[in-house]
């Protein structure tokens, strides 16, 4: 039977849906790769480049891989939580050890995006009112995964542009005005896009405040240990923890294991009592079902091993300091090049979004083969030592 023939466009479902727009930054991606110009410079994307340009497997990851496929027996379902030892080891390493576990609901989600999804969904089912609080530039996938969750996003000023740091005062005065368990979306570190965060003054202020008006935090915590490290990095959401009832943090392990395709993260909810935590669990178990009933386990099961084992606990530390140091010393060796950029020692992690139009943008592409996101964002992690010079040299040209 001829299909084209018999269906009328009438009858036609597919024919009904509106074309989308691609993603700007998942663009880019094939844009770089079509480029067949020989120095070409990706700040585009947001993942871990070494000096060679490589996003490399951490020798840790390695290594569990390596002992995983010799000694694991049977691929059978675990559950919609996921790996729960994974859960348990990787909650003192996001969290912090004040948080008493017993406070905890949570799972294994696919990447930080997945936890972000499960995250808002929970928080629909328990209040569709809530509104979600975002200090602008964010990550552009917030709104769309928010979106779907039918909760509104409402946008109050970040980034200072021209000054390069966070309008403070601004973000507390629509905080004061947001309404009882409405949503408090924030960048545990290493904010993305801007690479401006809260300092521990600032994270106080945020979290009294949403103590005091009973807002939800919610920590989209996905670039941890890149910023200062491991322990300073997660000072923000523990200062959280400590002084809010209730908070939800979505973790990524796709940049500090180098796992990105693995899609490995997890949903943390701090609830006020462990009552409370039973109640959101039973939830999410079953948003996790409808969504993708079990996450891939491939990934989790490799940051469990390096979790569980002192040996590559450390090797992963090390890989991953040894990362954290390179993007800092390429913030460092642009401000060293071009006074005007010396506000990018100051912020931390791949991203900050530099002040350029879009036409800038274009001709930083089109006559420089540079390439950076639509909004002037760059990953400082694309850069290598041998590129500094040219990526000043094409900026001051095209400004
Ligand atoms: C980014 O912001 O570039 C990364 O988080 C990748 C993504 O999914 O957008």
């Amino acid at each position: 039977m001829d299909h084209a023939d018999s269906t009328r466009p009438a009858s036609r479902t597919l024919t009904r849906l509106t074309a989308q727009p691609p993603d700007a930054i998942l663009e880019l991606i094939s844009l770089h790769a079509q480029d067949e110009r020989e120095r070409k410079i990706d700040l585009g994307v947001g993942v871990y480049r070494d000096e060679a340009g490589v996003t490399p497997v951490f020798a840790a990851v390695k290594a569990a891989e390596d002992r995983l496929l010799r000694s694991q027996t049977t691929k059978s379902y675990l559950g919609p939580e996921g790996d729960i030892e994974f859960f348990r080891r990787l909650l003192p390493l996001a969290l912090g050890s004040d948080v008493a576990a017993e406070r905890v609901a949570g799972m294994q989600t696919p990447g930080g995006t997945g936890a972000l999804r499960i995250g808002a969904e929970l928080i629909a089912a328990a209040n569709p009112n809530a509104r979600v609080h975002v200090g602008a530039p964010t990550w552009p996938n917030h709104a769309p995964i928010f979106a779907a969750a039918r909760l509104e996003l409402v946008e109050h000023p970040y980034l200072d542009p021209a000054n390069q740091t966070v309008r403070f005062g601004d973000m507390m005065a629509a905080l004061e005005k947001a309404a009882a368990r409405d949503v408090v979306l924030l960048h545990g570190c290493c904010h993305n896009p801007t690479g401006a965060d809260l300092d521990a003054v600032q994270w106080q202020a945020v979290a009294r405040l949403c103590a005091e008006r009973g807002l939800l935090p919610f920590i989209d915590f996905a670039y941890h240990g890149l910023g200062d490290g491991l322990e300073a990095d997660r000072q923000g959401l523990a200062c959280v923890a400590r002084h809010c009832p209730e908070a939800i943090v979505a973790y990524s392990c796709d940049k500090n294991f180098g796992l990105y395709r693995e899609r490995v993260g997890a949903l943390f909810v701090l609830a006020a009592d462990r009552s409370d935590a039973a109640l959101a669990q039973s939830n999410l178990l079953s948003l996790a079902r409808a969504n993708w009933s079990m996450p891939p386990d491939h990934g989790a099961a490799i940051v469990r091993l390096i979790l569980e084992r002192e040996e590559l606990s450390a090797l992963w530390r090390e890989e991953l300091e040894n990362m954290r140091r390179r993007i800092a010393a390429m913030r460092e060796g642009l401000a060293r090049l071009d006074p005007a950029l010396a506000f990018l020692t100051r912020q931390k992690g791949m991203f900050s979004t530099l002040d350029l139009t879009p036409r800038q943008v274009a001709a930083l592409r089109e006559e420089h083969a540079v390439y950076v996101a639509g909004t002037g964002r760059i990953n400082i992690a694309g850069l290598a030592p041998h590129d500094l010079q040219a990526f000043a040299a094409a900026l001051a040209a095209v400004r």
